[in-house]
């Protein structure tokens, strides 16, 4: 299968043939320059600078904390340094919920102050009219259903969600409604993966899983997580494909006996 590296640029039309072709669509999420030109330049398909910057980059414990104006901080670090992969940008907590209005006008505000090139928001029914006045204005919308981190207090915790039939139903049909308004995508977080894979088979707009198994259009994970920078977060769908956090440390702690014991910088180190 292609890694679809001929593509110059990523867009949403892109990603819809992928669905159509069976080409799976890849997705991870990025914060600062450095790290989007890594991803970039090795082919990802859509870089998210998701509010996951809350705990990643800023420490906090939930992703509620992080304001509009360091989200766009993020994305616009993000957009100077890619050139192939499509960015999309979350709308931050407190943005789009219960006021159509200011969704909109948040989401001018990404697209205007970063470049990216599409937003994404969390929940079904209950934001649909931000999702469609985010839409009326040319912007495309991702939608992002099952768990929904902004929502964690009301759920109470992260485990697996829609297990139970009602949540099930309700699922499948605000993915429905979110189709019909008119979204590019849906990511689809922690639910089981034959209803994952009944959402991807019943929508015809690609659907990104993370912890929701193979039977979507793609995947998407936590940079930080993937690449084990992160090591106290070990969630079942996770796989590392590195240990960067052991890595750094020893590169760190080398440098550190280096500079105490005067071996840096030697004589080729300096002028
Ligand atoms: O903010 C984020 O990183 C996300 C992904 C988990 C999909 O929304």
């Amino acid at each position: 299968m292609s890694v679809h590296k001929d593509i110059k640029r990523v867009t949403t039309h892109v990603l819809q043939e992928m669905k159509f072709r069976g080409e799976k669509i890849s997705m991870l999420t990025g914060y600062d320059f450095s790290m989007a030109k890594i991803i970039d330049n090795a082919g990802i398909d859509i870089i998210l600078v998701g509010d996951s910057a809350s705990n990643v980059m800023a420490g906090h414990e939930t992703t509620r904390p992080i304001t509009l104006d360091q989200m766009i901080y993020h994305a616009s670090s993000v957009i100077r340094a890619i050139s192939r992969c499509l960015v999309v940008v979350d709308l931050p907590f407190g943005t789009d919920q219960g006021n159509s209005k200011e969704a909109l006008s948040s989401a001018i505000r990404i697209m205007k102050e970063s470049g990216a090139h599409a937003v994404k928001l969390e929940g079904g029914d209950e934001i649909l009219e931000s999702i469609k006045r985010i839409l009326s204005a040319g912007i495309p919308v991702m939608g992002h259903l099952g768990l929904t981190p902004q929502s964690i207090y009301k759920f109470g915790t992260y485990t697996v969600r829609a297990k139970e039939k009602e949540e099930a139903a309700k699922l499948i049909s605000d993915a429905k409604l979110l189709e019909s308004a008119g979204c590019f995508a849906i990511v689809l977080e922690k639910i089981p993966a034959k209803l994952a894979e009944k959402v991807a088979k019943e929508v015809k707009i690609p659907v990104i899983g993370i912890g929701a198994g193979n039977g979507v259009d793609g995947q998407v994970l936590v940079m930080h997580d993937m690449l084990g920078i992160t090591h106290e977060f070990s969630p079942r769908f996770l796989r590392r494909y590195a240990n960067l956090y052991d890595e750094i440390k020893l590169a760190v702690e080398n440098y550190i006996a280096d500079v105490k014991s005067l071996d840096f910088p030697n004589k080729k180190e300096q002028y």
